[in-house]
């Protein structure tokens, strides 16, 4: 049996670690991003997927590996996240985070959709503000809700076709764009550690298995999956 991931953003963070999971359990594994992983084996197709001519460039690559598949997960995970606020975030801004948190998923789709058989599924990463908000994330708040409705899009529109679909939404996760985003400062992860009941920042193959989760339960076909170790409320 043919089975490939394909992946978006699988050169490191939660990316990298899903690609070490399904390789595996023998996923032939196509990863798109501006850098490829430092994992052999990968079939890496160089791609920026802020400019929309993204897809054009990648569709032969792309539909030479799948050509054939019996199985195809597709796993949207390459995100930006920017510190913007609803003052400030320009509409080229807003556009550019969209390109890449939303609409390239949904080109993606489209590239990789005339492969898939039933079985297969198609899985978006979230986050926990794909459900709620901070201040000062205008842009990534936005397009992580946008990404939930494309996913009961998804699900809606792929009725009859055994694909499934689900939003994984991870909490704060150790990896470059949380450390980026925090400025590198242990004072600051340490009090977004102690925000999380369980008092420690998730690990990356954490979600990976929760993204392997996904991928192999069509029962939970149209759902949003938390996966933040239980943020405490105030
Ligand atoms: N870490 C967290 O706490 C957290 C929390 C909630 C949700 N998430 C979500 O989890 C996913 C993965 O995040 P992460 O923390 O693992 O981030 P990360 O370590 O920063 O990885 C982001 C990935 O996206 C790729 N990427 C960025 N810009 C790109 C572009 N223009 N074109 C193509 N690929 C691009 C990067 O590859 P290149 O640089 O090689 O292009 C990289 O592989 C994202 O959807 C994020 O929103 C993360």
């Amino acid at each position: 049996m043919k089975k490939i991931l394909v992946i978006t953003g699988g050169s490191k963070g939660i990316g990298r670690a899903t690609i070490a999971q399904f390789m595996e359990q023998d996923y032939r594994v196509v990863n798109l991003s501006r850098s490829a992983p430092d994992i052999d084996g990968v079939v890496q197709i160089t791609a920026d997927m802020v400019n929309p001519g993204w897809a054009d460039a990648c569709a032969e690559p792309l539909a030479a590996e799948l050509n054939a598949a019996d199985n195809i997960c597709v796993i949207h995970n390459a995100a930006v996240l920017k510190k913007d606020s609803v003052r400030d975030t320009s509409a080229d801004s807003l556009q550019q985070v969209f390109q890449l948190n939303v609409i390239a998923a949904l080109q993606l789709n489209q590239l990789v959709l005339p492969h898939m058989k039933g079985g297969s599924s198609i899985i978006y990463v979230g986050s926990t503000l794909s459900e709620k908000a901070v201040a000062g994330s205008c842009s990534y708040v936005t397009s992580k809700h946008a990404l939930v409705g494309l996913m009961r899009a998804t699900c809606q529109d792929l009725a009859g076709s055994g694909i499934h679909t689900a939003c994984v939404c991870p909490g704060f996760t150790d990896t470059e764009m949380l450390r980026e985003h925090l400025g590198h400062d242990p004072a600051i992860l340490d009090a977004i550690a102690g925000g999380v009941t369980q008092g420690r920042l998730i690990q990356p193959q954490e979600i990976a298995n929760t993204l392997w989760f996904a991928a192999q339960n069509a029962v939970i076909n149209g759902a949003v999956l938390h996966a933040n170790l239980g943020q405490i409320e105030h």
